[in-house]
């Protein structure tokens, strides 16, 4: 797409023409942000899968902001909040395996039922109404409903958690923002703490405190584990959720064909994630060491982005990549990342994706968008790849 609604830039909006170009230049490319900072750029498949497997490629926060300060003085790169995504092993090891077993196949197996509930309960909510936004309705509360669940936050209180992990996502360049969702955030986790002392349950919380108590975790681990958690485990989901359902009121045929095709799902929800990737670029890394990429040489202490968006939609990789072919069946796309930082949440994600997809068609099979396609907003970031609202005719 060369034209973008107004106020929309055009890689918000289309990004894929882009990094076609990108992966065509060559094996890496040099962009600039815009402060001037230099970031090299990986979209081939071959090469991102390779790169993320690639143990002299680090994540931790503080060395890659202090590269950036020597290069441009002053440039944040956002949060530096410390968590696994942005640790490197040992610590990254010592925080994942603190809370693997609440993501584990087995254990989201058993929360299929809790999923359905909420799904449903959700989708009650609508009944009555001609037209909803799809993402506000329904794609957000419902992976923020299950999230809270697992680390142990009240329900109710969700409006106030999105209200935080935007001021981490959004406003990392706007201190106030970021430092009074951050004052609130720590509040409420210490408050929350408190009680699970009297009274402990089977939830993230409990397990923190437990680690807290014995040492292996500090308070400021503590609150940014949760914020990882927050944010991993609704801002993906509902791009998935929301950029689906779109894809498929874009191509009836294939909206037909998984509504006489349910049993289809687990593959569709695969294609769906190499399509759209709902995490665009990884999170950013920098070498610690010279690496070969496919013939060129990125010196050591460079920050490099990886383009998962890029990868999912290499035509070497998968043939006709630009085209939506929901009985693919090729699990090897990269939406969920590859090696040591591969999506904990992953299991869960596609069982949302699963079960959120089947309700809203088996209930709704008649859906059309409401409005034009030019009123669509995408949120205005290359990291995710999502709609902001995504407006929608129940009943055709
Ligand atoms: C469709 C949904 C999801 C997608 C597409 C997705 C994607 C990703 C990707 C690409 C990464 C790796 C990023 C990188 O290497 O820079 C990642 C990491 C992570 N995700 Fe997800 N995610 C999803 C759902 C979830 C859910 C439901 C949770 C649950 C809480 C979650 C928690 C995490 C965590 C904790 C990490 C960090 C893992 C580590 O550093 O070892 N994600 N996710």
């Amino acid at each position: 797409m060369d034209t973008a609604p107004p106020g929309q830039a055009p890689f918000i909006v289309d990004p894929y023409p882009t990094l076609a170009r990108i992966r065509a230049n060559g094996p890496v490319s040099i962009l600039h942000s815009d402060e001037g900072l230099p970031m090299w750029v990986i979209a081939r498949y071959r090469d991102v899968r390779a790169a993320l497997a690639d143990p002299r490629f680090g994540q931790d926060v503080r060395r890659a902001q202090q590269l950036a300060d020597d290069r441009v003085a002053g440039t944040t790169l956002g949060s530096d909040m410390v968590h696994m995504l942005n640790s490197d092993p040992p610590d990254h090891t010592r925080l994942r395996r603190l809370i693997h077993g609440f993501f584990t196949a087995k254990r989201v197996a058993a929360m299929r039922p809790m999923v359905e509930r909420t799904t449903a309960m959700l989708l009650d909510g609508l009944d009555g109404r001609d037209t909803v936004d799809l993402v506000t309705d329904f794609a957000f509360p419902l992976p923020m409903l299950i999230i809270c669940e697992l680390i142990g936050f009240p329900p109710e209180d969700r409006l106030a958690y999105r209200e935080w992990s935007t001021a981490v996502l959004t406003h990392s360049d706007d201190a106030e923002a970021f430092g009074r969702a951050m004052r609130d955030l720590t509040d409420y986790i210490t408050g929350l703490l408190r009680q699970r002392r009297d009274d402990p349950r089977d939830d993230i919380l409990t397990v923190l405190l437990a680690a807290r108590d014995q040492g292996h975790l500090t308070d400021d681990e503590i609150v940014g584990m949760v914020f990882l958690l927050l944010i991993g485990g609704h801002e993906t989901t509902v791009n998935l959720l929301g950029t689906a359902t779109l894809a498929l009121l874009r191509h009836p045929d294939q909206y037909r064909w998984l509504r006489e095709h349910p049993a289809a799902l687990p593959v569709a929800v695969d294609e769906f994630l190499r399509y759209e990737s709902p995490v665009s670029m990884a999170t950013l890394r920098f070498t610690t060491a010279p690496v070969d990429v496919d013939g060129v040489e990125i010196p050591a202490g460079e920050l490099v982005l990886v383009s998962l968006g890029g990868a999912n939609r290499d035509p070497d990789r998968f043939p006709d990549a630009d085209r939506l072919v929901l009985d693919r069946a090729d699990p090897g796309h990269l939406a969920f990342g590859h090696g040591l930082h591969r999506c904990l949440g992953a299991f869960l994600g596609k069982l949302e994706g699963e079960v959120a997809l089947g309700q809203l068609l088996a209930r709704h099979p008649g859906m059309t968008l409401a409005g034009t396609e030019d009123t669509l907003r995408w949120r205005n970031t290359i990291m995710l790849r999502g709609l902001e609202s995504l407006p929608v005719a129940l009943h055709g």
